[in-house]
């Protein structure tokens, strides 16, 4: 935090003490006083860009109108005394910006393992225009859980750069690939007009993820190490992204799109800090008129690789896009051949 920040969270720190060291009397008019303030300062643009601060007066806010609403002067102080907590000491897991002190005022933050977005997050600079790519907000719920600000992000999948727009609104350094070079240039194209800041780094590398230099990547970006991998592969060939041999989706058989998953978690499994976090978002398939479970298979992998299993996310599905309005068609066809349309695919999360 720039120093006038810092002054200014100290001095709402100094108000809290003198509320909390005030008797019972003049409590609630001081109480009002700090409400004022926190009100006021909230208007005050020159406030804006320091959310961290911005989040503390609304931190204060709410914690007022409960303070207001206590019966007692000893449950008053107590929400008092928590929310000075809050606002000068900041406790995290280590893995990720969540302050536990505050833990209540993540709303955006999911715990639960199902996952509904009614729709997909325009906006921010995502367009959508690739067919085949995630919603942003699968990134980053992933980012928010699963990283810090300044941490490296790779990747390796990267498709139209949803996780790297996403990473440079989170503050995340982020490295894609993306083996169709068409793509890699349009989301470059996209990115560099979209997303305005040279403080976090941001690159999609054309080229096969299975068999990149990863080591002198690094070396070039100054790592040591990726603090987390999102990675989305081709449902096998659930769609076909592209003509080249080496793309997932051209893979001839579901046994040999796995055996190169297995190839791809050992590598993330090396390049990956020691507790880094890796993220596979994948769906189902149906073959030859049976449910091939394509996500617990290319789960195994991962966990063949090495990786300690944290999370399985069932997420709903995209359906009016992935369907283009074929619903009727697909409820017949799923009558006729008794089965169920798929409706979610996964997340599963693992760590190192
Ligand atoms: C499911 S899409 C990822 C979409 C991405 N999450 C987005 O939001 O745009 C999978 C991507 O993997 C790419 N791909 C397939 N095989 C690859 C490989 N061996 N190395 C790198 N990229 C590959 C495809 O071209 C496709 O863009």
């Amino acid at each position: 935090m720039e120093k006038k920040i810092i002054r200014k969270n100290s001095n709402l720190i100094d108000l809290i003490n003198s509320i909390l060291d005030s008797d019972d009397e003049h409590f609630n008019q001081k109480i009002a006083f700090l409400k004022n303030y926190i009100q006021s300062d909230l208007q005050n643009e020159s406030n804006n860009g320091y959310s961290e601060y911005n989040n503390h007066l609304e931190h204060l806010r709410n914690i007022i109108d409960k303070i207001e609403s206590s019966k007692t002067y000893e449950r008053k102080r107590y929400y008092l005394r928590s929310a000075r907590k809050s606002i000068s000491e900041v406790k995290t897991n280590g893995v990720n910006d969540i302050n536990l002190n505050r833990w209540q005022d993540y709303n955006e933050i999911i715990t639960d393992s199902l996952w509904i977005f009614p729709k997909r997050e325009r906006g921010g600079g995502h367009l959508g225009w690739y067919w085949g790519n995630f919603i942003p907000q699968i990134p980053r719920q992933i980012m928010l859980r699963y990283s810090r600000q300044g941490d490296w992000v790779l990747d390796p999948f990267a498709g139209s750069g949803t996780t790297l727009i996403e990473a440079m609104r989170l503050k995340r350094n982020a490295v894609g690939i993306e083996i169709n070079n068409e793509v890699v240039k349009r989301s470059i194209d996209y990115i560099a007009k979209n997303i305005n800041t040279l403080e976090f780094h941001s690159e999609i590398i054309n080229g096969n993820s299975l068999n990149m230099d990863y080591k002198s990547i690094m070396e070039r970006l100054g790592i040591k190490e990726f603090d987390l991998a999102i990675v989305h592969p081709p449902y096998h060939d659930i769609i076909k992204f592209s003509d080249n041999e080496e793309d997932l989706s051209n893979v001839p058989t579901t046994g040999e799109f796995l055996f190169k998953m297995e190839r791809l978690s050992s590598i993330l499994f090396s390049i990956l800090k020691k507790n880094g976090y890796a993220a596979l978002v994948i769906g189902d398939k149906y073959e030859r008129g049976e449910l091939f479970p394509l996500g617990f298979k290319t789960m195994e992998a991962f966990l063949k690789s090495g990786f300690r299993l944290k999370s399985i996310v069932v997420k709903n599905f995209d359906f009016t896009r992935s369907k283009k309005g074929q619903d009727n068609l697909w409820r017949y066809r799923a009558l006729v051949g008794g089965y169920y349309v798929f409706k979610h695919e996964y997340i599963m999360v693992f760590e190192k």
